[in-house]
């Protein structure tokens, strides 16, 4: 410090803060961090604590192949690494993007100080030619329209750049604007905070009072293992359901869990869906967009609305419970989120499924799905791979029908490899053309929480270590009954049997490096997708 010309009567004896950024020029949602770890400094300045801003890994959606997933767990373990290995008395986590938000939760709670989080925001709401668009959902159906040569390669450029008109997270309840909310719902961020856009001058004022926070929760000895409990991740499973929040949530959860030793499961998930009301009219499932949600209230509000069914005494990074931190907030626009009373869908955003082909579970999101398709009987089409399915989709005929299931095998955390987002299987070209808009889709990958229709994810065991979804072939009989929270292909036990006798395992992707540390250890979708290794030891529920 003293080399970086402090005096040192600056830093002595005062408690020394962490600002984890996850800023970086190769992740656009993230990219307003530097601003924020400004005005936090400027917060653990005034509360008399010394502010040190570090980097680590960023993880952007847009850019990185084959899948941010497959490093997820390397940018945990490089935030919990470098704050357990320097001097720090706390820490101030900058997240945005889809996965850097449950990577910084992961590494904070195992190296457990006192720990705050921050988000970049949602960026705002586009415009194109008088229609209000949303980056991922908008731009998915676009995209498609674009395919089946409705729009044209000029529109496209212009709509892109509508799209995309400030720095931010995804404008949708996708799995950045989910994990935020999930991190302010199990207690980890400041009240309010996950809903403000980025570019709102607010966003900064938030960021100041987060580093005051975090110098307070050093003196006050409020690490994450006090906070993320049992009752605080079922509050943000249960404010998953009511936002309608994105599949990517089960996985990044039950990964959270794991590392303090808490056994969050699927039946956790299905049990509290079946309990939550859907209530957030934000796409995917719903209309609106996260600006319009902050307006209305945004997360404090729709928290407010479902307080009956929270653990509302759970600490939180205020060092106050749940229900007195909501104490103030209010709803604006009952459009937007729903009362209690008057619920979009009786039941929460996920469903999770068994059957022949998911022994060990499959999530599907009925509430962005098309109702008719939630119960349905159809032929499968197979596709091996994800190679496969680019090469057909596009094709002028395929032996298909508005009945058939696609299917699509090797998309898991093993097969794919790093579980890409690639179960939203595009609609077929000729499909398209014939004005069909969806079909049954089903995989063992996950899809990006912007996507929408009926699509089942998460099969596990995936089909690359030998699951089910490996034996079936097209023109095999799948039936999907979301009610009754089924998924079974019409096979009998011996040709089941007969079949995955017959499994070979494939070429593992990689022989080195971090892609074989990921192949090696990684469990599977059910269980969070961790690292064996990095969960915690001793179970503590
Ligand atoms: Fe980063 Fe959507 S691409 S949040």
């Amino acid at each position: 410090m003293r080399a970086a010309g402090y005096n040192s009567d600056v830093f002595e004896g005062k408690p020394v803060i962490g600002i984890c950024n996850s800023w970086s020029e190769l992740n656009n949602c993230n990219m307003n961090l530097r601003d924020v770890a400004e005005a936090v400094k400027r917060g653990v300045w005034a509360a008399g604590g010394f502010p040190l801003e570090f980097p680590t890994i960023s993880l952007g959606e847009t850019y990185i192949r084959p899948t941010t997933m497959l490093f997820r767990n390397l940018m945990a373990m490089d935030v919990e690494e470098m704050i357990r290995a320097n001097p720090l008395d706390g820490v101030v986590l900058l997240c945005g993007c889809d996965k850097t938000t449950p990577a910084q939760l992961m590494g904070a709670a195992s190296a457990d100080i006192p720990s705050i989080m921050i988000s970049s925001g949602p960026m705002l709401a586009g415009n194109w030619r008088g229609q209000r668009i949303s980056s991922g959902t908008d731009g998915r159906k676009l995209f498609d329209q674009y395919r089946s040569g409705k729009i044209g390669d000029e529109e496209l450029n212009e709509i892109e750049g509508c799209i995309s008109r400030t720095l931010g997270h995804c404008t949708v309840m996708g799995t950045a604007s989910t994990m935020t909310s999930l991190a302010e719902a199990m207690g980890m961020m400041l009240t309010g905070c996950a809903s403000i856009p980025a570019p709102d001058s607010r966003r900064l004022q938030i960021s100041e009072t987060t580093g005051r926070r975090i110098v307070e929760m050093v003196h006050e000895d409020l690490k994450p293992s006090r906070i993320i409990t049992r009752e605080s991740l079922e509050n943000a499973v249960i404010t998953c359901m009511a936002l309608g929040g994105s599949t990517n949530a089960v996985v990044h959860l039950i990964a959270i869990a794991g590392r303090l030793g808490i056994k969050l499961t699927l039946a956790d998930f299905d049990r509290l869906s079946r309990s939550t009301p859907y209530l957030t009219n934000v796409k995917p499932s719903g209309e609106y967009l996260m600006e319009d949600f902050f307006h209305s209230g945004g997360l404090p509000a729709l928290m407010k609305e479902i307080l009956p069914l929270l653990h509302r005494d759970c600490l939180t990074v205020t060092g106050k419970s749940i229900s007195e931190n909501l104490e103030k907030a209010q709803c604006y626009n009952a459009e937007v989120i729903r009362p209690l009373s008057s619920p979009l869908h009786h039941e929460g955003g996920l469903a999770i499924l068994h059957g022949n082909l998911c022994p060990n579970g499959a999530v599907i999101k009925p509430t962005a799905a098309s109702p008719e398709l939630l119960q349905h009987r159809g032929k499968a089409y197979v596709f091996e791979n994800h190679e496969q399915m680019e090469q057909q989709v596009d094709l002028d005929y395929l032996p298909i029908d508005r009945n058939t299931v696609l299917v699509m095998k090797n998309g898991g955390p093993k097969g794919a490899p790093g579980f890409p987002e690639w179960g939203w299987l595009p609609m077929p070209k000729m499909l398209l053309k014939q004005g069909v808009k969806d079909i049954v889709r089903i995989s063992d990958a996950r899809m990006s929480g912007t996507s929408f229709g009926t699509v089942v994810l998460h099969v596990a065991p995936e089909s690359a270590i030998g699951g089910p979804l490996g034996i079936v072939q097209t023109g095999d009989e799948v039936v999907l009954d979301v009610a009754a929270r089924t998924l079974n292909v019409t096979l009998s036990p011996d040709e089941i049997a007969k079949r995955s006798a017959q499994f070979v395992t494939p070429k593992p992707h990689y022989d080195r490096g971090y892609g074989k540390l990921f192949l090696e250890h990684v469990t599977q979708a059910d269980e969070g997708c961790d690292f064996d290794f990095l969960r915690a030891v001793e179970p503590n529920s």
